[in-house]
């Protein structure tokens, strides 16, 4: 058991979108030897020619499904990639993976540099100290000089870096990587479709001119000062402070050249943590447990009306999961039995029979689960850590068939449950504010209200900015605030109150108005603010 969860390494792989988060995947799974040659996956891009139309995003979701999880054997490591959607409309569904994964490797284009979801994606990594290694990709275009690559990282993105590798020149100058510890010089050959013996040089002793003979003088003397620099201005790096999420480790590279990736995946899965433990309500989870603990990060329901079955992605946490055994299902207080549990990968499904801790598996659902829900062998836990973050487009539902209006309500609540939307009620009234971060949800949620509940329904408009939860150690004053506010004041799906801003000065203003209260971003926060904020109720 102790073996099984050693060699795990589950992670997920983030960036902007374009920036080549699936070329980088695609060649990872060469390199693991799961697909043999590139363009055998089809991952979970959808495509800039879809963004309209709704269904065909779904299409593409379909595909999605068979690598929402892609597992390979590298090195005597079980490496778990757990894919995350590129278009921003599904953001809340990466932010919702990245609770099941240990670590993440954020792909940046050297030519753009740090983008607006690299900067939410950080953001999100950062709030669970998740370990981040840095893969700046692209180095065969005419991208930005490195250290301003470097620079703008630990700027914009709040984390210390630490480059492993170093570029030789850049665009049409790119000679290949120096690799910082093993002192080999790497040289670039592009190939786009296999993986090739990469050439290596080994050089004890950067002086030497037969560096001047392989590079040139003029590179040659750049990557001497260069080296002299980064050994002089960094320390050496420390693994303890990259696991503690604080030090990011640098790569370079080209992905779709099959360049700088090896390096990558042998210090990944050398430096990258083995399944970790994981905060419950009630006590911290450790993955070495006898008992099979797990939880529910993400749901993926089939728009198919042949095909209504749901697929809900478990991540386990301790114990030996296994096919056929009684769970225990802690919101419902119900035992469940799962007589297919599926991995999937490369397109193809199988059955699972066993399944470790850092290993996901798809458990077919009729409607028993929503997104945090916890498994176990009878203990009564709740794991923590999934949080919802503020959406970012507000609208109120329209009922417009009033005869409907009991299954507009379960339809609603059950989409909620599954992550497409968050459900925000504001009384008197009991009016459906549905906050999202894209458009194309709204949509969703039309079609599916109407197809598989017989709901009609309209979104109409409403200007707010975003929404807080919010505490205090003062319950009077919480009272009170939500009685001043009331036509601010909504409810989430778990009954918290939740202020609505309208714009950026109205949150300033009652920050300034209400010191005592605390404004937060993501519905969860430290446990003790949540009892007082429970008990104000
Ligand atoms: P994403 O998942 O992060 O959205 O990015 P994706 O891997 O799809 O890559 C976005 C584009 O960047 C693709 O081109 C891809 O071929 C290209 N790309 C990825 N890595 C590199 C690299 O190292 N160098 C260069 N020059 N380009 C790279 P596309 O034209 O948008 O798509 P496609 O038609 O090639 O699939």
């Amino acid at each position: 058991m102790g073996n099984e969860i050693e060699k795990r390494r589950t992670f997920g792989i983030i960036s902007h979108p374009d920036a080549g988060k699936t070329t980088l995947t695609e060649k990872l799974l060469l390199y693991g030897g799961a697909i043999q040659t590139a363009g055998a996956v089809k991952s979970n891009k959808i495509r800039k020619t879809a963004t309209s139309d709704f269904m065909e995003i779904e299409k593409q979701r379909g595909i999605s499904v068979a690598t929402s999880v892609m597992g390979f054997d590298y090195d005597g490591y079980k490496v778990n990639i757990l894919d995350t959607p590129g278009h921003k409309d599904f953001a809340e569904d990466t932010y919702r993976t990245l609770t099941a994964v240990d670590s993440v490797i954020l792909v940046i284009d050297c030519v753009k540099g740090v983008e607006e979801q690299t900067r939410k994606l950080m953001d999100v990594c950062r709030l669970r100290h998740t370990p981040v290694i840095i893969f700046i990709n692209k180095m065969d275009r005419e991208g930005h000089d490195p250290y301003y690559l470097l620079d703008e990282i630990e700027k914009s993105l709040n984390i210390h870096t630490r480059p492993l590798t170093w570029p030789i020149g850049i665009g049409s100058d790119f000679q290949g990587v120096y690799n910082l510890f093993s002192k080999q010089l790497q040289f670039y050959l592009p190939n786009k479709t296999r993986i090739s013996d990469d050439i290596d040089l080994y050089i004890e002793n950067l002086g030497d001119s037969e560096l001047d003979n392989h590079i040139g003088e003029t590179a040659a003397n750049k990557l001497r000062d260069d080296v002299e620099l980064i050994e002089h201005v960094y320390e050496p790096f420390d693994t303890g402070l990259y696991k503690e999420g604080y030090l990011a480790p640098v790569f370079f590279g080209s992905a779709i050249n099959n360049f700088g990736i090896k390096e990558l995946l042998d210090t990944f899965v050398r430096i990258a943590p083995s399944p970790l433990p994981r905060a419950t309500e009630q006590r911290p989870v450790n993955p070495d447990e006898k008992e099979f603990t797990g939880f529910v990060f993400k749901i993926h329901a089939n728009l198919d009306p042949n095909h209504r079955d749901r697929i809900a992605f478990c991540r386990i946490v301790s114990g030996k999961f296994e096919r056929n055994k009684f769970y225990y299902h802690t919101r419902l207080d119900k035992k469940l039995r799962f007589s297919s549990p599926t991995s999937f990968m490369a397109n193809e499904q199988s059955v699972v029979e066993e399944a470790y801790p850092g290993d996901v598996v798809g458990l077919y659902d009729t409607g028993n689960f929503k997104i945090g829900d916890t498994l176990t062998e009878g203990e009564l836990l709740q794991f923590k850590g999934i949080p919802s973050f503020s959406p970012e487009i507000f609208k109120e539902l329209i009922n417009n068939d009033p005869m409907k209006t009991k299954r507009l309500e379960k339809g609603i609540r059950q989409l909620t449950d599954e992550g497409v939307a968050q459900l925000f009620i504001r009384q008197p009234g009991n009016v459906k504010i549905v906050g999202t971060l894209g458009e194309l949800q709204f949509e969703v949620i039309q079609f599916r209200l109407l197809q598989e509940y017989g709901a009609a329904c309209s979104f109409q408009p409403i200007s707010y900015y975003k929404a807080f939860w919010f505490t205090s150690a003062n319950k009077n004053l919480l009272k009170q605030f939500i009685i001043t506010k009331a036509q601010h004041i909504t409810w989430d799906k778990d009954e918290r109150p939740v202020f609505m801003a309208r714009n950026e000065w109205t949150l300033k203003s009652v920050n300034e108005d209400y010191p005592e209260i605390k404004f937060h971003y993501t519905s969860e926060f430290e446990s003790d603010q949540r009892k007082s904020l429970v008990s104000a109720d």
